[in-house]
């Protein structure tokens, strides 16, 4: 789906498990694509939505731009070619692939963008205890989770539209579920007055604060 680009919050990162937050989320990404074929994962449902391959070579453009070609000495990049395919809406990484024509990149193929993956993960290795880096690293972290929200609507709704009615994980659970109940959880509130927004320490996207005071109500079914 369509989303916003943010810029950090001015918080200090949480230097301490950054590195394993980053192997979490890139793994994630991963477990929760490694049901789809390469035909699966170019397909684009809607102009709205991107092909799960283009989701798995986004994030990992991401860390290549602004972590190893910025932050990794001798660093060259995969391909001088993909930065087109993979940029979203950065505008100063120049000129990139018109969103709704994501569904075309029928190359590079899927395994090939796990190559690059595998490739750029391990680069990043020497990076992750850099504290000058933290917040950055934060960012990307926050970004590839952001993407795997991404991935799983949209992928949602392109196996939906297909009249066989596939399913990722044909009724077992996917294999990354207590990864994902480590990353989400839901919170219960009885109803009122309910503090907002992000108020830690730790990293925040700027759409995700400030803390503020708002009123909660239940749904009306649930107040009779
Ligand atoms: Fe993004």
């Amino acid at each position: 789906m369509h989303h916003r680009e943010t810029s950090p919050a001015a918080v200090p990162a949480d230097a301490a498990g950054l590195a394993a937050r980053f192997r979490a989320a890139r793994a994630l990404t991963e477990a929760l694509a490694a049901p789809l074929s390469d035909a699966d994962a170019s397909l684009q449902s809607m102009a709205d939505a991107s092909p799960a391959k283009w989701h798995l070579a986004h994030t990992t453009w991401f860390w290549e731009t602004f972590l190893l070609r910025e932050h990794a000495t001798g660093y060259r990049l995969w391909n001088d070619d993909w930065p087109f395919l993979f940029n979203s809406y950065y505008e100063a990484e120049g000129a990139r692939i018109a969103r709704d024509a994501r569904g075309m990149l029928s190359r590079p193929a899927l395994a090939e963008v796990i190559e690059w993956r595998v490739s750029v993960s391990d680069a990043m290795t020497p990076l992750l205890d850099d504290p000058a880096l933290a917040d950055l690293i934060a960012l990307g972290v926050a970004h590839e989770e952001q993407h795997i929200e991404l991935l799983m609507t949209d992928i949602k709704h392109a196996l939906f539209l297909n009249p066989l009615g596939p399913a990722m994980w044909n009724g077992t659970p996917p294999p990354s579920a207590a990864a994902l109940s480590a990353l989400m959880g839901w919170h219960y509130h009885p109803g009122g007055i309910a503090l907002t927004g992000h108020g830690g320490s730790g990293f925040a996207f700027d759409n995700e604060g400030p803390r503020v005071r708002r009123q909660l109500r239940w749904p009306v079914e649930r107040q009779l």
